[in-house]
């Protein structure tokens, strides 16, 4: 049986969990053979070993370890590492996930190389350019030949921009399917429990985005109303690097440090992330992941970002879009903490486990076809 080479890309913390899914299906497709790309984007343990190990992914076949560094060299230097893989090892398919740097950057080194190119979550657009992770989707879809897409804005966008039906393939999430499998072990893991929080008493916080962390007036902002948050609903606040050099920077630490009911700690792994969201009474965020997360938990999610490029998770899940209106940030966790049931949601369409499975067994299909 000929076995084919795919390249798994994983860079930044939310591809870890994205890949876990494919790798948890890959025994039932041994004519699959998947190797794991370790671009490096990400490096500190909270930010990377963690998840590998939480989610039982193996060794990368290769690290680049690019680090950090602006946008255009942090992605240079994974296109001229990776292109030395790819020379080398010859994969048959390359496999990136999600919107980061390192996502479009292995994208443009393997379709240069002749090796096609499959992209897990394509079609999302927030439609607001200013955001890196926007111009990553965009171009990232523009040279993919396979586009698996979670949600249906992702078909409509990608016809829209011109691309062929037959290139569009609606799958499902495969966040949700890693988040199926390891629902019972992070319920189990009770990680409020450790640090000293009642279940559906508290908010769990994450904060990252340029937008919001990068500016001054915006993260001063955003610091005033989470001294607020605190006030009505002790707060668990796991700091990502960015934010917490952004905090540093300026001097919003120390004030944030004296609000007795806001509980900072380092980054937490995947099950750590899952087990706080599960039985949080509310989460505030601008994660695209926990947009998602929470609209299949159906936890209540007050987004801090002016738009999403996973509007299902506002149509049918629980997210809110805040767009800074603070006014209306403080009127939604009034009403959560008095216990007012928010909107209805539904089922998302094909969030229900099986995407990785439908995904290998395209990725199956297609190489099969063009070897032939
Ligand atoms: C990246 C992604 C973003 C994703 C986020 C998840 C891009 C453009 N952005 O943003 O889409 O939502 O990851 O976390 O790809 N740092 C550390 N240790 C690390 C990694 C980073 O200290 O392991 C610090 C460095 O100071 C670095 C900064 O965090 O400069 C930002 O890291 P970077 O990877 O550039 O972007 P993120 O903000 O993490």
């Amino acid at each position: 049986m000929k076995q084919f080479h795919i390249d798994v890309i994983v860079g930044a913390r939310p591809n870890f969990m994205k890949v876990a899914a494919l790798y948890s299906v890959a025994h039932k497709y041994p004519s699959l053979n998947l190797r794991l790309i370790h671009t490096g984007q990400h490096y500190d343990r909270a930010m990377s070993d963690v998840f590998l190990s939480d989610l039982k992914l193996p060794q990368p076949s290769c690290s680049l370890e690019v680090g950090s560094g602006s946008h255009a060299k942090q992605t240079a230097q994974v296109m001229h590492r990776y292109e030395d893989w790819v020379i080398e090892s010859d994969p048959d398919l390359c496999i990136v996930v999600g919107d980061v740097n390192s996502t479009i950057a292995c994208a443009l080194v393997a379709k240069k190389c002749g090796v096609p190119v499959a992209h897990v979550e394509a079609g999302l657009r927030s439609h607001d350019e200013t955001m890196p992770e926007e111009i990553n989707r965009i171009l990232t879809d523009s040279i993919s030949d396979l586009l698996f897409v979670t949600e249906s804005s992702g078909i409509a966008n990608l016809a829209r921009e011109g691309r062929a039906q037959d290139q569009i393939l609606f799958v499902g999430n495969v966040m949700i399917d890693t988040l199926l499998q390891l629902r019972d072990t992070a319920s189990k893991l009770a990680y409020h429990d450790k640090l000293d929080f009642k279940e559906g008493e508290y908010a769990y916080l994450t904060l990252h985005r340029p937008s919001n962390v990068d500016s001054p007036e915006q993260l001063q902002a955003i610091s005033q109303e989470i001294e607020w948050l605190a006030v009505q609903l002790p707060v668990i606040f796991p700091v990502h690097p960015r934010t917490l050099n952004s905090l540093k920077e300026m001097k919003l630490l120390s004030r944030l440090e004296k609000c007795s009911r806001l509980h900072m700690v380092e980054p937490v792994g995947y099950l750590e992330s899952l087990s706080l969201t599960m039985y949080s009474r509310v989460v505030v965020t601008d994660s695209g992941g926990l947009q998602e997360e929470t609209s299949a938990l159906g936890i209540p999610c007050l987004t801090l970002r002016h738009n999403t490029e996973r509007p299902v998770t506002v149509s049918l899940g629980t997210n809110i879009l805040i767009k800074d209106d603070w006014k209306l940030f403080r009127e939604t966790i009034t009403r959560i903490c008095s216990g007012e049931p928010l909107s209805d949601i539904a089922p998302i369409p094909l969030w229900d486990g099986k995407t990785s499975e439908r995904i290998l067994s395209h990725c199956c299909g297609y190489l099969k076809t063009r070897s032939a």
